[in-house]
């Protein structure tokens, strides 16, 4: 990716102003976008502009950002970033932008670049004798399955060979660049396998045997009762030597008892009593790691006036 400029001020033209068709579109882009949202159509009216003039001048620039209220710095970034947008004259009849990224590059866009500079010019942004055509490598364009490809104006023209492209040169050159069908320039249907479908090529009946009519409970429909969570079998599922309180009842209430009368002798005998515990620990050395029996906080504050 190369660095984006504007044009030298040689080529730059002083205004830049929509023609009448173009500035009720524009007004009409504009009011798209909610209050406060205006500048949202930057994109718009600068492609609007770079199609009316066939580049975006540093006027148009700057009247984009008057009539977005715009700071003119946060334009110029717009249309410096976007590759779509070309800062100085290209081609009036084809400005050809050949894609140069892996997959393009791995199926022969470097051969393509060289029609480009065979037939139009070494250098890319450079103009063709006539100043009919121009040339430049752009990134990926989103047609990667189609490799290589160039993109024209608005249109891919995809799977392309080095005897092709020169063929679509010519036309454009010749003016016949419409007759060119944009696309696949192969035996391609868009981005399916080269020669027809591969796959899928009976035709299936989808079984959706759950869009039959059903019968309703009035025509004596019986809905099954639901088997989910059901054992398989009547065999015991459990081993029968463990006792449960169902199963062992007198067992059952023995604990139940028992239960009741734990709780007070475990809590007497457990719970510790305090004044044995202070005097336990009085005077005796703490054992390493031991958390102190008090475990208040000690607090000191400033005496205040209050207190005197
Ligand atoms: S790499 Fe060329 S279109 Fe994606």
């Amino acid at each position: 990716m190369s660095v984006r400029r504007l044009a030298e001020d040689q080529v730059q033209p002083a205004a830049f102003a929509f023609n009448d068709e173009n500035a009720v579109w524009a007004e009409a882009t504009i009011r798209k976008y909610p209050a406060g949202r205006q500048q949202s159509a930057v994109i718009p009216l600068l492609m609007r502009a770079q199609e009316q003039d066939g580049w975006v001048t540093k006027a148009c620039i700057e009247y984009v950002a008057n009539r977005l209220e715009m700071p003119f710095i946060r334009v110029l970034e717009v249309a410096t970033f976007y590759t779509q947008f070309q800062l100085k004259p290209v081609g009036k009849r084809a400005h050809i932008q050949v894609c140069g990224t892996t997959p393009c590059m791995l199926r022969g866009a470097e051969d393509l670049m060289k029609v480009c500079q065979r037939k139009i010019h070494h250098d890319p942004l450079e103009l063709n004798a006539d100043g009919t055509l121009s040339w430049e490598e752009v990134e990926c364009q989103g047609a990667c399955v189609n490799a290589p490809m160039v993109i024209i104006f608005k249109d891919a023209y995809e799977d392309l060979t080095p005897e092709r492209l020169e063929e679509i040169i010519d036309a454009f050159e010749a003016g016949r660049g419409d007759e060119i069908k944009p696309g696949p320039q192969i035996n391609r249907y868009f981005s399916a396998p080269e020669g027809g479908p591969q796959t899928l090529l009976e035709d299936v009946k989808p079984v959706r045997t759950n869009l039959e009519p059903q019968p309703t409970a009035e025509e004596g429909a019986t809905m099954p009762p639901a088997e989910a969570g059901r054992p398989k079998d009547t065999a015991t599922e459990v081993n029968p030597a463990v006792k449960t309180p169902v199963t062992d009842k007198e067992g059952a209430e023995a604990q139940a008892k028992a239960a009741e009368q734990q709780p007070l002798s475990a809590t007497a005998k457990s719970e510790p009593d305090p004044k044995s515990a202070g005097s336990a620990a009085e005077g005796a050395p703490p054992e390493p790691g031991a958390v102190s029996g008090d475990l208040k906080p000690k607090r000191s504050r400033k005496k205040t006036e209050k207190d005197t």
